[in-house]
């Protein structure tokens, strides 16, 4: 007798703990993993999550730009958008002129979906054949795949793109891992201006700019191994840009003045898949060149000047800074350049302290620090669709100053103003910039590339 009620009850044990399991699993399936299969959740047990999630993963190439077959369409990246309506906003580069259409099929392990996609061909293409383009994929019900096929029609594709942001569209962050994130779209050529890189690198640091996303085309063997320096020192990401191997790209702005078949390198697909990337990572976003800084003129660093700006103006998402060039033509001889950086090739800013009289009848090339999370468009110079209010930082408070060739060439030097906004900033840009160069000398970097000429 006693025998058989300790099986019963070790029967009874086994049974309870089989159905905890199988409670617990499908728990797993439906809350942790957010998969839906045919069938329901009953049918979960027969089908194992994890190989399905592989089946359609497996194609993810990963790589940033993407050909879709058949079409002369190529996509960046995939994003969950929840902000307006239901969708995953794919961001891409198209052919303007005729369009293709394009489907959206939604990884649903096991189930097929498709929907056709909306293309939305942003505004500021420049005149340029191609432009940057949203894809819309609009979800039909509650449930979001974390893979999408992307294909042209009756012709179905084995690329498969991963969905960003479904956690953190759901539960945003409440704190970011950066204050101040900042963009800089294609780095290209045998860019080798390695000096300004470092100041405007360094200068960043001590605004407060916690991580450097670049865009990289290419650059010179002496830029690549400051890239790395920096990507070691945790405060550079490189996204590989290969844009060139797929569009005769354009070195230019404005079509048909400057030949190629996409504005820029397609810096406005960068700048909009930067933010989408990036999007829950950073309270700010900053858009910026390489060759550009974002200087208070009041505060101490950006931290200080975005809380003031940010207080003055609540509803600002966006705040937009006004170009102001600096030409390394004009130079103060009277700040030469420290023995250490004779041997480091490209520009020091610190001896370009003159700048071009801006025309208030002609369009400022602005650039920009925002919250990603109100943007849902930008431009290079001004965003294109977003919500809240941009607010136009007075040059008293802020201005962008732009190190570069002349722009107005009809200007001689004692047409420039004198401009001291980096001044307060000098004495401690030459000690973080000698400290660098100090430690690639110790790595032995230049020797006998810096001959190389400089690209600015
Ligand atoms: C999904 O179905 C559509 C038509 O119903 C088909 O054209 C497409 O190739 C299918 N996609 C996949 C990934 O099986
Ligand atoms: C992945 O690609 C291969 C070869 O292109 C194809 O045979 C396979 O069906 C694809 N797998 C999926 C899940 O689409
Ligand atoms: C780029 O331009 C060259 C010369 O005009 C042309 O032969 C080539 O097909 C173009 N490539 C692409 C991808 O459009
Ligand atoms: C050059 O820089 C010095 C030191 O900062 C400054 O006093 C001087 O006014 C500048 N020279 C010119 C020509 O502006």
């Amino acid at each position: 007798m006693k025998t058989c009620a300790s099986v019963k009850n070790v029967c009874k044990l086994f049974s309870l703990i089989f159905s905890m399991i199988t409670f617990l699993y499908v728990v797993y399936i439906v809350v942790v993993e957010k998969t839906y299969l045919p069938g329901g959740p009953f049918m979960l047990p027969l089908l194992r999550s994890k190989e399905l999630k592989t089946l359609c993963s497996s194609n993810w190439t990963g790589e940033t730009i993407v050909h879709l077959k058949n079409s002369r369409t190529y996509v960046i990246g995939a994003y969950l958008d929840l902000r307006s309506r239901s969708l995953i906003r794919v961001i891409g580069i198209t052919y303007r002129y005729e369009q293709e259409p394009l489907f959206c099929d939604f990884c649903f392990h096991g189930t097929n979906e498709t929907v056709p996609a909306e293309i939305e061909i942003h505004s500021d293409h420049f005149q340029f054949p191609y432009g940057t383009t949203d894809l819309l994929c609009n979800l039909k019900d509650s449930r979001i795949p974390q893979y999408i096929y992307l294909h042209a029609a009756n012709y179905p594709s084995n690329i498969v793109f991963k969905v960003h942001n479904i956690e953190q569209m759901h539960n945003p962050p409440s704190r970011f891992e950066y204050d101040f994130l900042l963009c800089i779209s294609a780095l290209f050529g045998s860019y080798n201006n390695v000096l300004q890189f470092i100041q405007s690198m360094e200068m960043y640091r001590m605004l407060g700019v916690q991580k450097v996303i670049l865009y990289h085309t290419d650059s010179s063997s002496i830029l690549k191994q400051l890239l790395t320096y920096y990507i070691k020192q945790n405060f550079l990401e490189l996204i590989p840009w290969p844009i060139t191997t797929y569009i005769n790209v354009s070195s230019g702005w404005h079509y048909p003045e400057h030949p190629g078949d996409l504005h820029y390198y397609g810096q406005t697909a960068a700048l909009n898949d930067c933010i989408y990337r990036n999007m829950y990572r950073s309270k700010y976003i900053a858009l910026n060149d390489i060759d550009e800084l974002i200087l208070p003129a009041r505060h101490k660093n950006w931290n200080e000047l975005v809380d003031y700006l940010q207080h003055s103006n609540p509803d600002a998402s966006v705040f937009i800074f006004e170009n102001h060039v600096f030409p390394v033509t004009f130079v103060n001889q009277s700040k030469p350049d420290p023995e250490e950086w004779k041997s480091v090739p490209g520009v020091n800013i610190i001896r370009h302290d003159h700048r071009e009289p801006n025309d208030p009848s002609e369009v400022n090339p602005t650039k920009l620090i925002l919250n990603p999370r109100d943007v849902v468009r930008t431009s290079v110079h001004t965003p294109l669709d977003f919500s809240g209010q941009e607010y136009r930082v007075p040059r008293k408070i802020a201005q962008l100053c732009h190190y570069r060739q002349p722009k107005k060439k009809e200007i001689t030097d004692d047409m420039l103003i004198e401009d001291y906004i980096l001044s307060p900033f000098e004495n401690a840009l030459v000690e973080r910039v000698n400290s660098v160069v100090g430690q690639l000398e110790l790595l032995k970097l230049e020797q006998t590339e810096n001959l190389l000429p400089v690209a600015v």
